[in-house]
């Protein structure tokens, strides 16, 4: 038996958390097993790892740094929660994953595709999420949103080129590679994003099957 991994991925802001929580739903009613899960994150000495990457701090955290600590955070995750629950045959909505790393250091830091590549194959060997949901929105809609919800983290304080990159980089990797992203309008009210999220219902279904 092998589950089916699925990320969810955006900018701060998306409602990526509440669409989560909504497909997990409409999963569970099906009889599904859902694990819920976040990155970088998501088992306790992954969420310390976290701890260190979004506190700001006096020390400017070295992007190599950033990288591998995501990286680390994510060989934790894996060997404690991902790989346990897919064996299981459990469907896996993780809030963010390796895209996000391509998106943020990556598009964001400007460090290489190839370096992100190397670690991927040696943290994940083949392992890839089945399906990928893209959130997108403009990035002042996510900035404001991101404001509004109080203190913000290391990466929330970065400025608007930062990320656009990190848009442009998720709708590039989307548009590369269409049977593993949905992109969906994340601007649009929740209703109609939920509405978006069910008509994908089918296709997960089938590939939960499959
Ligand atoms: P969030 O859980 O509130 O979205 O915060 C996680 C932050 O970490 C978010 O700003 C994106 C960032 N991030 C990366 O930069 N690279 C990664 O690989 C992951 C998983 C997250």
């Amino acid at each position: 038996m092998s589950g089916l991994f699925i990320t969810l991925e955006g900018p701060e802001g998306a409602g990526k958390s509440t669409n989560r929580e909504y497909l997990a739903a409409r999963l569970r009613e099906q009889g599904i097993e859902v694990v819920l899960s976040r990155e970088p994150g998501g088992t306790p000495l992954a969420e310390r790892i976290r701890e260190l990457l979004l506190t700001p701090s006096d020390e400017s955290m070295a992007s190599d740094t950033e990288l591998l600590l995501m990286f680390a955070a994510r060989a934790q995750h894996l060997t404690g929660v991902i790989r346990p629950a897919l064996a299981r045959g459990a469907v896996v909505l993780c809030d963010r994953f390796t895209d996000a790393t391509y998106a943020y250091q990556g598009g964001g830091r400007g460090l290489g595709e190839v370096r992100i590549a190397i670690l991927e194959d040696f943290v994940q060997g083949p392992l890839r999420p089945d399906l990928c949901l893209v959130f997108d929105l403009p990035i002042e809609v996510g900035l404001a949103r991101a404001a509004a919800r109080g203190r913000l983290d290391r990466f929330e304080q970065e400025g608007s080129a930062f990320f656009e990159a990190v848009r442009q980089t998720y709708l590039r990797r989307a548009v590369a590679s269409p049977e593993r992203y949905r992109v969906l309008d994340a601007a649009q009210p929740l209703e109609a994003v939920q509405r978006d999220i069910a008509a994908l219902l089918p296709d997960i279904l089938e590939r939960c099957r499959g």
